[in-house]
């Protein structure tokens, strides 16, 4: 697992950037995971910006996202599908149909998350996994006690989760409480991990992910065994680093 720390939140997105920009010159069609959530929203805007200036092109690139909320339609302003839509893909060169966010209304979610691995495998796997970090460890919506080996599936959230996404939701608006979410074991098969944090809120996650044991208590620290796994940190998530 390679540190990298950085002093501002816009340091920790350029850098970011760079590595996405890299992979693009390697490969124009890359496989990328994406998430959602505050922490990555100032990444996808370098990124948007580089497109507009022809830097980099998404027009052969693949996503899929790593969670969505069980029972919110993809319309729903607070789906992770709507959230990509508004503040990614509506922005940049990429063709809609070549994203994927987890289906969380399908009829049948068990068939749907191994269509999903099946959607994954059969685009050559992924180039690059972006993540964020929960407060608890979470990683996707792998919450603590999530199997360090698990795959696509339906997950209930954490009470602190909950609250911690509350903000997104107006006061008396229905917040579920399932997902689906790509497993550990899903995320461990990219071939490059890039997981950005930033802020003192992220500070106890950090060190548990970075020098604690690995443990199922702490799903992120399942990166220390990633063959490149990268974690970018401004000076505020990494204040409890040894
Ligand atoms: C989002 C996701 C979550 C978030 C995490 C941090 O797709 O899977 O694991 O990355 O909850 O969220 P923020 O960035 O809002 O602090």
């Amino acid at each position: 697992m390679k540190v990298v720390i950085l002093d501002t939140p816009t340091d920790v997105a350029r850098y970011g950037a760079d590595l996405f920009q890299q992979q693009l010159q390697r490969n124009p069609a890359s496989v990328f995971g994406l998430a959602t959530g505050s922490t990555p929203v100032q990444l996808y805007r370098e990124l948007i910006e580089r497109n507009r200036q022809g830097l980099l092109s998404f027009r052969e690139v693949r996503t899929f996202n790593l969670d969505e909320y069980m029972d919110l339609p993809a319309t729903h302003p607070q789906s992770y599908r709507h959230f990509m839509n508004s503040e990614f893909f509506d922005h940049i060169d990429i063709d809609p149909a070549n994203t994927r966010v987890p289906p969380g209304d399908a009829a049948d979610p068990i068939a749907a998350c191994t269509d999903y691995e099946r959607a994954i495998a059969d685009a050559g796997g992924i180039d690059i996994q972006l993540l964020g970090i929960g407060r608890n460890g979470h990683i996707g919506f792998n919450e603590p006690t999530s199997c360090l080996t698990s795959r696509t599936r339906v997950k209930t959230l954490t009470r602190e989760t909950i609250e911690d996404n509350a903000r997104f939701f107006s006061a008396g608006e229905h917040q579920p409480h399932l997902s689906v979410t790509m497993g550990i074991g899903t995320i461990m098969e990219a071939r490059l991990v890039l997981l950005l944090a930033t802020g003192e809120s992220k500070a106890a996650a950090v060190k548990a992910m970075v020098e604690g044991p690995v443990s199922a208590w702490c799903p992120a620290s399942a990166l220390q065994m990633h063959p490149a796994a990268v974690v970018l940190v401004d000076e505020a998530a990494a204040s409890q680093l040894s």
